[in-house]
């Protein structure tokens, strides 16, 4: 178990469409301790597996439950009701919008122990899983603006990196994000 970097806006990585998990072994299990120990050292509510590096379709949540969730190879089977709220992502500190999400959804996911289960949930955590399956698709909040609020937010995004380089950012304290 261990806190890992994560890969920032500009990483090529987070473009990417991850790849089916399918059997749970010790390198998926491992992966999953990653994810739960950088997000909770990143105060983040939400980590997708390709925002350390890897391409495979697996995501963590901890949203106002106790229990942090664990999704592998997770399909969202039905969506109710559409609210709007704000959003930030580890991958895009300092940056957050009002984005459109489904209030309600039922996903079906891969538990530790390999069982297909379904999960019936709502609001918050709803949202958060919503944003980590977009990015298991490569898809960021920022993709689901429009194109005048997108470019905003890409140049405030140049100005905080001024001067940095490269992608790849370990971990930090201060915020919260999904
Ligand atoms: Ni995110």
């Amino acid at each position: 178990m261990s806190v890992v970097p994560i890969h920032l806006l500009g990483s090529p990585v987070l473009k990417q469409t991850s790849e089916e998990v399918g059997e749970i072994d010790s390198a998926v299990r491992k992966l999953v301790d990653d994810l739960k120990d950088t997000m909770y050292a990143a105060s983040g509510i939400g980590l997708a597996a390709n925002q350390i590096g890897v391409t495979r379709r697996i995501a963590v949540v901890k949203t106002e439950e106790a229990v942090s969730l664990t999704l592998i190879d997770p399909v969202i089977l039905s969506r109710e009701g559409t609210d709007r709220g704000e959003e930030g992502c580890l991958s895009i500190p300092e940056l957050y919008a009002d984005i459109d999400r489904s209030t309600h959804i039922v996903v079906e996911t891969t538990d530790l122990d390999g069982n297909r289960v379904r999960l019936d949930v709502a609001d918050l955590r709803a949202r958060a899983i919503q944003h980590e399956i977009d990015h298991l698709d490569g898809v960021l909040f920022l993709d689901h603006l429009s194109p005048l609020k997108r470019r905003l937010l890409l140049q405030k995004w140049k100005k905080l990196r001024k001067g940095k380089t490269g992608y790849i950012q370990e971990v930090s304290k201060h915020n919260s994000h999904v």
